[in-house]
């Protein structure tokens, strides 16, 4: 049980001195009862301030870190009604992805219901890295890896300077398998600039967010971030 001016104020509603003035003036109900200064109030009430039902849940945030499989679509609803990430995760918040995964792409995919965070780790001023493997066809030459690392034009803009490194490649399939690290977000960046230098992407895999991997997790398997790691999500803004 909490009081009542608490529950509002933590909330974000109101500061607490305003929340004791809404209270004072008969603003909040409490399950229909009007509320008095120092009221409690347990997690199962309805607390109304001017008329409009507080969200309780508000500060429930939630935080899954997700290996994307195969054909799921990376968002909360898909018109064609095919498999969503969001379906994948066991929870009653409305949570929704961190940026985009292609439809075939998989690995490290984000969800949450905090929209700060959200904003914070999409936002190119935060140079939040992102690292992938593409699988792509053909042998990879060394004088396109140099001009994927410089930025090649895809759609109408450059991309900045980023670090590519062949890993392998396969002469009998005719494959390269190529590491690309970039700190932007652009819809299907890493696949266009694979195309820009002429060569197609035949998978795509998402190794690294930021810091996070999910090496321990089999497509489609997800676990809760921890707070530490919220956290240190949180501090890397710019
Ligand atoms: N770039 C792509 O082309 N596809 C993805 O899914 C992610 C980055």
């Amino acid at each position: 049980m909490e009081r009542v001016q608490k529950v509002i104020s933590n909330l974000g509603y109101a500061s607490r001195r305003e929340a004791e003035e809404l209270i004072k003036n008969g603003k909040v109900m409490i399950n229909n009862d009007v509320a008095n200064l120092g009221d409690k109030v347990k997690e199962s009430d309805i607390i109304k301030v001017n008329g409009v039902v507080l969200d309780r849940n508000k500060n429930d945030k939630v935080y899954f870190l997700l290996n994307k499989p195969r054909g799921v679509v990376a968002t909360v609803k898909d018109d064609k009604g095919r498999k969503t990430v969001v379906s994948l995760i066991d929870t009653d918040k409305r949570i929704y992805p961190i940026g985009r995964l292609d439809y075939d792409t998989t690995g490290v995919l984000l969800l949450t219901n905090d929209g700060e965070l959200t904003n914070m780790l999409l936002h190119p001023s935060n140079n939040i890295e992102k690292v992938y493997l593409a699988k792509i066809k053909g042998i990879i030459k060394g004088s396109d890896i140099y001009k994927l690392k410089n930025g090649v034009m895809v759609d109408n803009y450059k991309t900045s300077p980023c670090y590519v490194k062949l890993k392998s490649y396969n002469k009998k399939t005719n494959t390269s398998m190529v590491e690309i690290r970039i700190h932007e977000g652009h819809n299907h960046q890493v696949k266009k600039m694979f195309e820009s230098v002429g060569y197609e992407v035949l998978k795509l895999t998402r190794l690294r967010f930021a810091f996070l991997d999910c090496k321990d997790l089999k497509p489609g398997e997800y676990r809760v971030l921890t707070p530490k790691e919220v956290k240190k999500l949180y501090s890397l803004k710019g």
